[in-house]
């Protein structure tokens, strides 16, 4: 239990340092991601903020955040860029929100972090209003099969040096099965840290 706590508080602290090295990399990605979105929109995940200023001006923006370190960061971004954002303690397995609530669900680097995949998509599908768009931005695992067999077998070590983040998930295959069946996609590779590993991401946006 205390390592949870300490080990969210390190990860909050060190987390833009250990982004600066890719973060270049990744604006494009924000940007048709968070930069994409339209009226009320919820980000899951929002970290120390990152996204913040590729959001579009005149947006209603709120986001869930359940790592306390993280919230403070996010808040001192937010007021930094004079950006509006309300964020709420909350994990994105359980949204505290009603059905048909956003026009627009973004998230990027998350869904490797949370505890539930499938739940999570479940509840974008479920609190985005019929015609809304879920926005992703995502590491995932392998098409091929050998590749992915690596990423499983390297998960338990890389999910300890990271403090949770995991290297083998099929976020395509959780967004079909929760129903979502237009999809547009595009897969490319990433390549991160010393010694540099190559990780095949995602972008895109599936339509509800
Ligand atoms: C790798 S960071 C990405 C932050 C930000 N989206 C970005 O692009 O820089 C993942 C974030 O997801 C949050 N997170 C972890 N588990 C979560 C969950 N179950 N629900 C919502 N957010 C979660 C973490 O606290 C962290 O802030």
């Amino acid at each position: 239990m205390e390592y949870d706590k300490l080990s969210k508080r390190l990860f909050a602290a060190w987390y833009d340092l250990l982004n600066s090295g890719v973060e270049s990399r990744v604006v494009p990605y924000r940007r048709l991601t968070a930069g994409l979105s339209l009226g009320r929109t919820l980000e899951i995940g929002g970290g120390t903020g990152a996204n913040i200023p590729f959001y579009p001006p005149g947006i209603d923006l709120l986001t869930v955040e359940p790592n306390p370190h993280m919230a403070r960061r996010f808040i001192r971004t937010s007021r930094e860029r004079h950006a509006d954002a309300t964020i709420v303690s909350a994990i994105g397995e359980s949204l505290p929100f009603a059905d048909d609530t956003f026009d627009s669900v973004v998230t990027t680097l998350t869904l490797c972090m949370v505890k539930d995949l499938d739940a999570v998509i479940d509840e974008i599908r479920r609190t985005l209003r019929p015609g809304g768009r879920f926005l992703f931005y995502e590491h995932v695992i392998s098409q091929d099969r050998r590749v992915g067999r690596l990423q499983t077998l390297a998960n338990p070590f890389w999910k300890f040096a990271t403090t949770g983040c995991n290297l083998d998930r099929d976020t395509v295959g959780a967004i079909r099965r929760a129903g979502f069946d237009n999809i547009e996609l595009r897969r490319f590779s990433l390549s991160v840290g010393v010694p540099v590993i190559t990780i095949p991401n995602i972008v895109g946006v599936a339509h509800a």
